[in-house]
C-alpha cells in the first residue's frame, strides 16, 4: 500500500467497537467511508489493559479489504511482527518507549512487506526520531496515555505536532503523521492544521452512530493546505 503524506485518512479504532460483533462493526465503518482499520494490541504489561492478538486479527481479515493498522502496545514487539504480518496486517507501529533496538524492529516490519510506524507517548520528545527518519513510513503521536479509549485529548499535543511537522519539513522527509487519542469532529480542524493526517478515532466514531455521519463531519472539519 502507498500512504499519501498529505491526504486525510480516517482510521476507526476497534477498541470502542462492540467486541461481540467485530466483523459487523468493521463492515459498517468500511461502508461509512473509513480508510484504515486501527487495531490496538495490548499485552497487559506495556499498558494496563489487554485486547486481542494475531488469531483474532486473522479471522477479521475477511471482513473488509481496507488496510489493517496494528498499534503494538506490547513489551516484546519483535516476537510478534511476523505473526501479525501473517495475519494480514498492512501497517505496524511500535512504541519508541519499548525496550530493544527500534531501528532493527522497523527493518523487520519492512522486510515483512508492511509499513513501519513509530509511536510516541505524550511525555516522549520527538528528538528520538531524528536519526531513524529513513526507516519510518509513518509516525503515530499519542494524544492520550495509551491503554484505554474515551480519554480527553492532551492539549500540548498541538505544539508537538507543529514541532514534528517542522522537523520533517527541514529533513525533507514528508512522513505522514497519525494521531491517536481523544480525536473527533470537534478537534479535527485544529489537529489537521497542526499537521496530523491519519486520524485514529475510537469513541468519537463507535460511540456516536451513525458512523458515516461522524466521519463525514471529520472530513468537513479537516484543514489541509
Ligand atoms: C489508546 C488507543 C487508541 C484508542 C483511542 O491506547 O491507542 O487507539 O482506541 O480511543 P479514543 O478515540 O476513544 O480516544
Ligand atoms: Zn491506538
Amino acid at each position: 500500500m502507498h500512504i499519501d503524506p498529505n491526504a486525510l485518512l480516517i482510521a476507526p479504532s476497534l477498541l470502542s467497537a462492540d467486541f461481540s460483533r467485530l466483523c459487523e462493526e468493521i463492515a459498517r465503518v468500511d461502508r461509512g467511508g473509513a480508510d484504515i482499520i486501527h487495531l490496538d494490541i495490548m499485552d497487559g504489561h506495556f499498558v494496563p489493559n489487554i485486547t486481542f492478538g494475531p488469531p483474532v486479527v486473522a479471522k477479521l481479515r475477511s471482513c473488509t479489504d481496507l488496510p489493517f493498522d496494528a498499534h503494538l502496545m506490547i513489551e516484546n514487539p519483535d516476537q510478534f511482527i511476523r505473526p501479525f504480518i501473517d495475519a494480514g496486517v498492512d501497517m505496524i507501529s511500535v512504541h519508541l518507549e519499548t525496550r530493544g533496538h527500534l531501528q532493527r524492529t522497523l527493518a523487520l516490519i519492512r522486510e515483512g512487506g508492511a509499513k513501519a510506524g513509530v509511536v510516541l507517548n505524550p511525555a516522549t520528545t520527538i528528538e528520538g526520531l531524528r536519526y531513524i527518519l529513513d526507516d519510518i513510513d509513518y509516525i503515530l503521536i499519542m494524544s492520550v496515555n495509551p491503554g484505554f479509549g474515551g480519554q480527553a485529548f492532551i492539549p500540548s499535543t498541538i505544539g508537538k505536532l507543529q514541532d514534528l511537522s517542522k522537523m520533517l519539513t527541514e529533513a525533507g522527509r514528508p512522513i505522514p503523521i497519525q494521531l491517536d487519542g481523544g480525536v473527533g469532529p470537534d478537534n479535527t480542524g485544529e489537529v489537521t492544521r497542526a499537521g496530523a493526517r491519519i486520524l485514529v478515532a475510537g469513541s468519537a466514531i463507535f460511540g456516536n452512530p451513525p458512523y458515516e455521519e461522524v466521519m463525514r463531519r471529520m472530513r468537513e472539519a479537516a484543514v489541509i493546505e
